[in-house]
């Protein structure tokens, strides 16, 4: 990489940029189930984040490209609450095509994230193909441990089935693992470190 890789912290949002980040989303992760409500309701997301100190979106940008972005929560999310009917139609056609979606959405239905105290939460955490393993990852997720820091918190939990990154936060961050289920005969693994 011939230019630095920069990192903002988003204050508003609007749908051409929803569109940009879901797009990055769905190209890593196809199977999440946020990308798969489709670009308004990355926004809506988006938004809730960014106000209220409901938590924060940290993009990295090569040049003025963005090549990867974390969503940090501060506050606990009711997904059914911020559904909407177009959102459900966007995931049903979505869903036509890759039907392990829906074992993922009903799993996150049934188990609405819980507030643990003074930790903060990484909803998505992703970098666009030809940037990973060049150390942007690191990069955001050290942005989002000052972010914490700034709001009191005193730890992060998250969840991944990336086995090389579960390892990493467990040799690097010296996570612990706080419970494990699977999905679709993937394991993931929740965790949580200190900052
Ligand atoms: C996981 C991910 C966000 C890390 O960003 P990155 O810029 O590649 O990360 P870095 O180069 O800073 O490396 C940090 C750690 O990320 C993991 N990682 C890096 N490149 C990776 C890749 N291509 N695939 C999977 N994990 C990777 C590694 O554990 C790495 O630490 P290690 O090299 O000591 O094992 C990014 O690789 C990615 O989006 N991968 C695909 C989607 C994904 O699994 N997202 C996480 C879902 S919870």
């Amino acid at each position: 990489m011939n230019q630095k890789i920069n990192f903002m912290i988003l204050d508003e949002v609007n749908l051409n940029f929803a569109r940009i980040l879901n797009d990055v989303h769905l190209e890593n992760l196809p199977n999440d189930v946020m990308p798969n409500f489709g670009p308004k309701f990355m926004e809506k997301y988006i938004r809730f984040l960014t106000q209220n100190s409901n938590g924060a979106t940290i993009v990295a940008y090569h040049n003025t490209k963005i090549v990867g972005f974390l969503c940090l929560r501060f506050k606990p999310l009711y997904l059914r609450k911020l559904l909407n009917f177009k959102a459900i139609l966007y995931f049903m056609n979505s869903s036509r095509k890759k039907p392990r979606l829906i074992l993922n959405l009903i799993h996150q239905l049934i188990n609405t994230s819980t507030k643990i105290h003074h930790t903060c939460e990484i909803d998505f955490f992703v970098v666009s193909k030809n940037y990973t393993s060049k150390g942007i990852g690191k990069d955001l997720l050290a942005e989002a441990e000052n972010c914490a820091k700034k709001k009191s918190f005193t730890s992060i939990s998250t969840k991944t089935k990336n086995r090389r990154l579960l390892e990493f936060y467990l040799r690097v961050k010296l996570a612990s693992v706080v419970s494990t289920y699977s999905i679709n005969g993937q394991k993931y693994t929740n965790l949580r470190w200190k900052i």
